[in-house]
């Protein structure tokens, strides 16, 4: 594969390191696991194959595998996310890694080939394309594969749909990674892209939120923090039920297409903004995306509502003029949290790597008893992780005592 430009480049190098040097400031949980990683070795001579977003965070991750002892090739898992002076300090510092920032299709499918190439034992996925890539056409891999992990919930839903070969762990359904990734990181980082993206005030305006889920419920309780009206879409009762008993208005995205002045989606299903609700917006509304992929507001539709071809009036907002009616779409309707700001804060990344580095060992040394699959994070690496964050805060908890612990798993006392 060409080399990058620029991947030689001292000052690039410098502003990767500098980078990755801050968000390892902010990781105290994989830090601490990356000295253990370092001491034992259980790694050992591990090939690993990653395709993360090239970022700082991620940066950190190989680092703390490498410590282990694991060779490391890295790949973009959105063309959009990649920080390039973080792949070109990689490069460097002897990670193979893959990726410019805008690379196009052909480009980013070359980086998944290249990572394939290494024979990767274990796979890191954010949004399974590296492990269904070897599934589907170099199966002559799949019984060196020891296992893999998945970041994401639209990885999982892909991995669960393919008859796997090997164990998968669900990193995105840790409780650890839950509550920090998909709730807090992702609540705060989208606000955060789409106000880089416009620099609008929140306060006072309405903002949908179509999916309540895990992610949505996260950007509903920072958007309702920053003064705006939220609204909430749902098809799932239980879901729409828990928004309305939040103090959220719940309606049929229909009737809120035509309240909204921002909307973001993020259900993990497709086309759930179309032509109808195009057709109910109001003049000036946002749309983004915090979904995993480009599908959630229906992008054809949107070409198709307007007579004339839209405007790039921001660097990140693309104009639609439907007869009058203007519609800004964001980061053309990707993932708005990483092509419009900076993705998590590195403290949730943290959260989500130490989940990863710890299910890399798991797989090392309990991959053969778990069969193929996709499989649960263990409950003792999601309380480690637990345990290691609160330790890093400086926050201690009570312990129970015997007879507690006795009297909460006993059915006798009453
Ligand atoms: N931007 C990020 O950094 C980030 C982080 C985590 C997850 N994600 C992505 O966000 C998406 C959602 O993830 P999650 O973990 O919140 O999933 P989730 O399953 O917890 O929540 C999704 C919700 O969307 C609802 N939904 C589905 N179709 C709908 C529709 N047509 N209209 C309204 N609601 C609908 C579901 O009922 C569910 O409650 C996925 O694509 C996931 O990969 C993105």
């Amino acid at each position: 594969m060409p080399a990058p430009a620029g991947e030689n480049d001292p000052a690039l190098v410098a502003a990767g390191r500098a980078r990755i040097e801050w968000a390892d400031g902010q990781m105290p949980v994989l830090r601490s696991i990356r000295e253990r990683l370092a001491a034992e070795r259980p790694l050992g001579g591990l090939r690993i194959g990653a395709c993360l977003h090239v970022t700082a965070e991620t940066a950190c991750l190989m680092q703390a595998l490498a410590a282990g002892g694991a060779e490391v090739a890295l790949c973009a898992a959105n063309p959009l996310t990649t920080q390039d002076e973080v792949a070109a300090a990689l490069r460097e510092d002897g990670c193979a890694t893959h990726g410019r920032r805008g690379e196009d299709a052909d480009a980013y499918v070359e980086g998944i080939v290249a990572v394939v190439g290494e024979r990767p034992q274990v796979t890191l996925d954010d949004g399974a394309d590296l492990l269904t890539f070897i599934h589907a056409g170099r199966t002559e891999l799949l019984p060196e594969l020891v296992g893999g992990t998945e970041e994401t919930t639209t990885g999982l839903v892909r991995l669960r749909a393919l008859e796997l070969a090997c164990p998968v762990i669900a990193v995105n359904e840790a409780r650890t990674e839950r509550l920090f990734n998909d709730h807090y990181g992702t609540g705060q980082s989208t606000l955060d892209g789409i106000l880089r993206a416009t620099n609008l005030l929140l306060a006072g305006r309405t903002l949908v939120i179509l999916g309540y889920g895990w992610t949505g419920k996260g950007v509903a309780l920072r958007a309702r923090g920053a003064g705006a009206q939220v609204i909430v879409c749902e098809i799932d009762p239980m879901r729409a039920l828990e928004a309305r008993m939040e103090g959220f208005e719940v309606m049929p995205a229909l009737v809120a297409a035509e309240r909204g002045d921002v909307f973001v989606t993020v259900t993990g299903s497709r086309d759930v903004l179309g032509a109808e609700h195009f057709a109910r917006m109001k003049d000036g509304a946002v749309l983004a995306n915090a979904g995993h992929f480009d599908v959630e507001i229906d992008l054809p539709a949107l070409h198709g509502a307007a007579p004339d071809p839209p405007r790039d009036v921001l660097p990140l907002v693309t104009q639609f003029d439907l007869g009058g009616r203007r519609l800004n779409l964001l980061a053309s309707g990707r993932v708005v949290n990483l092509a419009a700001g900076q993705g998590h804060p590195a403290a949730v990344m943290d959260m989500s790597f130490a989940n990863q580095a710890l299910a890399v060992e798991h797989l090392v040394r309990h991959g053969a008893e778990l069969g193929p699959g996709v499989h649960p994070v263990p409950e003792a690496v999601d309380r480690e992780v637990a345990r290691l964050k609160l330790a890093s805060l400086g926050v201690e908890i009570d312990v129970p005592s015997a007879e507690q612990e006795q009297y909460m798993r006993g059915w006798g006392a009453g």
